[in-house]
């Protein structure tokens, strides 16, 4: 229809996965609505929201989903990775183990995501300063050694969470454009679909056990 006008430049697919209790669904809920809670409740399956981001005054729109890390969750939530378009993988800096497990992630996304997806490294809960477990400069060499960007955040102090999806969407623009400047520059703004989208901003969806539709493949090899 004539007048319906798209509400973005850049519509982006984020995946956030780790192992349970390292903090996933509080990074979300503080880059979605700059809120905390202590409590905690398990994700079942998975969650999305919505937020749109300014990023060199191109409007960003990133549709975030929330996996469970409950291993009985594990063929959900791998459904998921398809389509994305930037994988964020989260462990605890208190928890050695959920660091560890990073490896395990990492062969998972590897096993289920597109080729071209883009990856960052969360340590979260970076305030538990007493109870750190895993230094930072051992994270950083681990990344750096994987060549995917590297960030400790608190989702409870709201430190580097901005940051940390920030510096995610940068990173896809860059492909992007990368892309389209390969390719003559068609149609290239969008990262996929809008399921579940209605307004801009912050939307929500509920959880759901029902596959989602993938997002449209970033680079797939048909020549129009
Ligand atoms: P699953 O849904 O089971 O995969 O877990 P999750 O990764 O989504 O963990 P969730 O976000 O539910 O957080 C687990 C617990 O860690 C909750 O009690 C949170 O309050 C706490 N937590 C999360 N982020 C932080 C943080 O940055 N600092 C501190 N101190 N606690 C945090
Ligand atoms: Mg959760």
């Amino acid at each position: 229809m004539a007048g319906m006008k798209r509400d973005y430049d850049y519509l982006f697919k984020l995946v956030l996965i780790g192992d349970s209790g390292v903090g996933k669904s509080c990074l979300l809920l503080r880059f979605a609505d700059d809120n905390f809670t202590d409590s905690y409740i398990s994700t079942i399956g998975v969650d999305f929201r919505f937020r749109t981001v300014t990023i060199d005054k191109k409007t960003v729109k990133l549709q975030i989903w929330d996996t469970a890390g409950q291993e009985r969750f594990r063929t959900i939530t791998s459904a998921y990775y398809r389509g994305a378009d930037g994988i964020i993988m989260v462990y605890d800096v208190t928890s050695q183990e959920s660091f560890d497990h990073v490896e395990e992630w990492l062969s998972e996304v590897d096993r289920y995501a597109n080729e071209n997806t883009s990856k960052l490294l969360i340590g979260n809960k970076a305030d538990l300063i007493d109870e750190k477990q895993v230094q930072e400069e051992v994270a950083q060499r681990f990344a750096d050694k994987l060549g995917i960007p590297f960030l400790e955040t608190s989702a409870k102090a709201a430190t580097n969470v901005e940051a940390a999806f920030l510096t995610m969407a940068k990173e896809l623009i860059k492909t992007k454009e990368a892309s389209m400047s390969k390719t003559g520059g068609s149609d290239g703004k969008t990262g996929g679909s809008t399921s579940g989208s209605s307004a801009n901003g912050k939307t929500s969806g509920g959880v759901t056990l029902k596959p989602v539709k993938p997002n449209k493949p970033q680079n797939t090899n048909c020549c129009k």
